[in-house]
């Protein structure tokens, strides 16, 4: 039996706002729109990059955006030149990548969802958008929602990871803070582009439309009805199609399904691009395109403004949909309030305010994942330890990705902090992560004899991940195994500090220390906050919001994976074991891999204390629930260590029998419980019964009636499961 989850709400909506009278903003836009030539509708629509020298452009009302200017003046001029020069007076839509903080950088956003904290998320992009808005930017582009399951994709640094409910909630957090702070947002990359064949950038997708709607448009979803102003189009090609031609996705699911009234822009020259794509003959022919399909702005292709007009003239594309894609631009404007306030105040710039320092701070605290500890965390305070790694000292790198407004002498490296808190020698081992040169090594080992313990900073250097920046091999790079070996070797306790833009493949180097802590490029302040968690002023919190994998060659490896007809039973037979001449079938028939088993080095949601956690009295209000019901789950934690700390609750469930098959397991609720030493709370989830819907066979979002398993855990590889019903 079927329920359906009612999907007319989205269509009242709409037939409600068709009906009502139009409110003064939409007068307005007709008022402007009536008035606008075609050229000039057409300039509305394009976003080009750069500064004062676009002064020109605006004046004669050929430029409707600029991104990346990002000085007050040049950004004033150019407005000036579009409000006081140009005929009509339409201000300019100043845009930036303000991914993951403006001049304070925040964690990567990777490292934001590992705080599985959207409150202190949310909180962040308010602060990134203050200081964003207080030089003259109205618009970023971020969230990146784009679901990672491989972490060869460099991208998977700019988005909350593998899990679409995560993604979803982070996603909403950001942008509500952005819109607190005055930033638009605009969501990215629609759709499907995390899941480039092979992880490496830009490639192609194959994404079932169920796919789609189950894992990759959630998160898009949550946002628009979180008020998100604008969208972009993605750069791949899914199925053949290239995300900024799709009109079944850009128009049928965006406006007609969700009923979307804001902006829909380009990537960066992602329009021009259909034409390496094999789809479009020329940039006309890309042009034409982009805007029947939906497209309202052209991000640096330069084909709108070249050749709407003609296209118009020929009937290629019709006038309405061009009023159309100026109505949803002239909206933006009038809802950014930029007709009334187009300046920005020059001597207003707000930049490492002390809650912008603390709040960058706190995330970072808050994000750290504590992977590996046998007692050498945290280390006594006053201690002599030898700091080492390339990652120790570098303000650049430890930014991450997309820092183009950070600034490196504004950064607290792990080495400047831990001076405050032990006696340190510092030894860097290698100059940058991929150095290869083994002097260093050697110097750093003869320093450890001075000191009692050992932390090895290493990672990946910014540039390592992020756009364009894939990895066949995710193993540290360079000569940091060796380093952190030749540490182990000393016989000293080492903890390893790693600083990275991805989950990289770490089971070597987990083998040659004694406490692992994995940071994801932590930003401004991520020398303090990690001081502070090597020395147990701050106990570790953060969860890993994607699997780490043993080898590259796993990838795509997901906890939310669906269960194949043979799943592995835990009993499979490695390489090494597999006798010579063994028989075709002996071993087993199962999915695995000979040489790296079954399982991932870390589950999704893992991450220790110092302290530790039990999990009991697990129970459901109820053993069978109806469609309108809300499902009651209660469970005891204990913090059963020595430190108060905090523990990141999740829960998850499995449809075990649908009209298609279900994933084994998707997380449903999680929530940050703090607890003192020895403090038991009494914890509970509500889970209505309407969001285990999902896309089935019959391309209907219902719930389907059945048996489902239920699991809280501290990680999505643990905890007893229950069964309940839905009848
Ligand atoms: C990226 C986008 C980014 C845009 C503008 C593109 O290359 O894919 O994520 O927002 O550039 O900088």
């Amino acid at each position: 039996m079927k329920i359906s989850i009612p999907l007319f709400s989205v269509f009242l909506a709409a037939l409600l706002a068709g009906c009502s009278p139009k409110d003064d903003t939409e007068k307005k836009i007709d008022g402007l729109l009536g008035k606008m030539t075609l050229h000039e509708k057409v300039g509305q629509m394009n976003q080009l990059s750069g500064g004062e020298w676009l002064v020109e452009s605006a004046a004669k009302g050929e430029v409707g955006s600029i991104l990346n200017c990002v000085d007050p003046k040049e950004i004033n001029a150019v407005q000036r030149a579009a409000v006081e020069d140009s005929r009509l007076g339409i201000p300019i839509l100043v845009s930036r990548d303000v991914i993951h903080g403006f001049r304070t950088m925040f964690p990567l956003p990777i490292g934001q969802a590992a705080t599985f904290d959207p409150e202190l998320v949310r909180k962040g992009a308010a602060i990134a958008a203050r200081e964003a808005v207080s030089s003259g930017v109205k618009l970023t582009f971020s969230p990146m929602l784009d679901i990672a399951r491989d972490p060869r994709w460099g991208r998977v640094a700019e988005g909350s990871g593998e899990d679409p409910y995560l993604d979803a909630i982070m996603g909403e957090a950001m942008v509500k803070g952005y819109k607190e702070g005055g930033l638009a947002s605009c969501v990215k990359h629609f759709v499907g582009y995390g899941a480039a064949e092979g992880g490496r950038d830009y490639n192609s997708t194959l994404l079932t439309e169920r796919a789609l709607r189950n894992v990759y448009f959630p998160a898009f979803k949550k946002a628009i009805n979180a008020g998100a102003e604008t969208l972009m189009t993605s750069f791949n090609d899914n199925d053949g199609i290239p995300s900024t031609g799709n009109k079944w996705l850009l128009t049928d699911i965006l406006r007609d399904e969700w009923g979307f009234d804001g902006m829909v822009v380009t990537d960066w020259n992602s329009s021009g691009e259909m034409i390496a794509h094999g789809f479009a003959s020329d940039l006309k022919h890309a042009t034409e395109i982009s805007v029947n399909a939906g497209v309202d702005m052209d991000m640096m292709s330069y084909g709108f403004i070249s050749f709407i007009e003609e296209l118009v003239k020929e009937g290629k594309i019709k006038e309405s949909r061009i009023d159309d894609a100026v109505r949803n631009i002239l909206r933006l404007k009038f809802r950014l309030g930029l007709f009334d306030n187009p300046y920005v105040d020059e001597t207003a710039v707000d930049a490492y305010a002390p809650d912008a320092l603390e709040a960058a701070k706190q995330t970072a605290l808050e994000s750290a994942i504590l992977l590996k500890n046998d007692g050498v965390l945290p280390l006594k305070k006053g201690r002599t330890i030898l700091v080492t790694g390339p990652l120790a000292d570098a303000p650049y790198e430890q930014m991450g990705t997309w820092a183009f407004d950070g600034e490196a002498d504004h950064t607290v490296t792990p080495l400047d902090a831990l001076k405050d808190k032990f006696n340190v020698i510092y030894e860097p081992g290698l100059s940058y992560s991929r150095d290869n040169s083994t002097a260093g090594i050697l110097k750093a080992r003869a320093a450890s004899s001075r000191a009692e313990a050992i932390v090895v900073f290493v990672g990946e250097e910014a540039i390592l991940s992020g756009e364009a920046h894939s990895l066949s091999s995710l193993n540290l790079q360079g000569a940091q195994s060796e380093l952190i070996s030749a540490m182990a070797s000393t016989g000293k306790p080492v903890a390893v500090v790693v600083m990275a833009g991805r989950p990289l493949t770490i089971e070597r180097d987990l083998e040659n220390c004694g406490a692992m802590l994995y940071s994801f490029h932590p930003g401004t302040m991520g020398g303090e906050a990690l001081a502070e968690l090597l020395c147990g002023e701050a106990v570790p919190s953060g969860k890993t919001p994607m699997t780490f994998l043993r080898t590259a060659g796993q990838a795509p490896m997901y906890y939310n994976h669906n269960n194949t007809g043979r799943p592995n039973t835990g009993t499979e037979t490695l390489l090494e074991d597999i006798p010579i001449a063994a028989g075709q079938t002996s071993l087993g028939c199962t999915s695995y891999y000979l040489d790296s088993g079954y399982g991932p080095l870390f589950p999704f949601g893992y991450g220790l204390s110092y302290s530790s956690f039990e999990y009991s009295n697990l129970t459901l209000d109820k053993s069978k629930y109806s469609a309108g019901d809300t499902i009651m789950v209660g469970f005891d934690l204990e913090n059963t260590g020595e430190y108060d700390a905090t523990e990141v609750a999740q829960l998850y469930v499995r449809d075990l029998v649908g009209s298609v098959a279900r994933p084994v397991k998707e997380l449903k609720r999680f929530g940050r419980i703090t607890l003192k030493a020895g403090e038991t709370k009494h914890v509970t989830f509500e889970l209505p019964v309407s969001e285990l819907a999902f896309w089935n066979a019959d391309m209907e979002f219902t719930v389907e009636a059945g048996e489902f398993q239920l699991w809280v855990a501290g990680n999505s590889a643990e905890g007893e499961a229950l069964s309940f019903n839905v009848i």
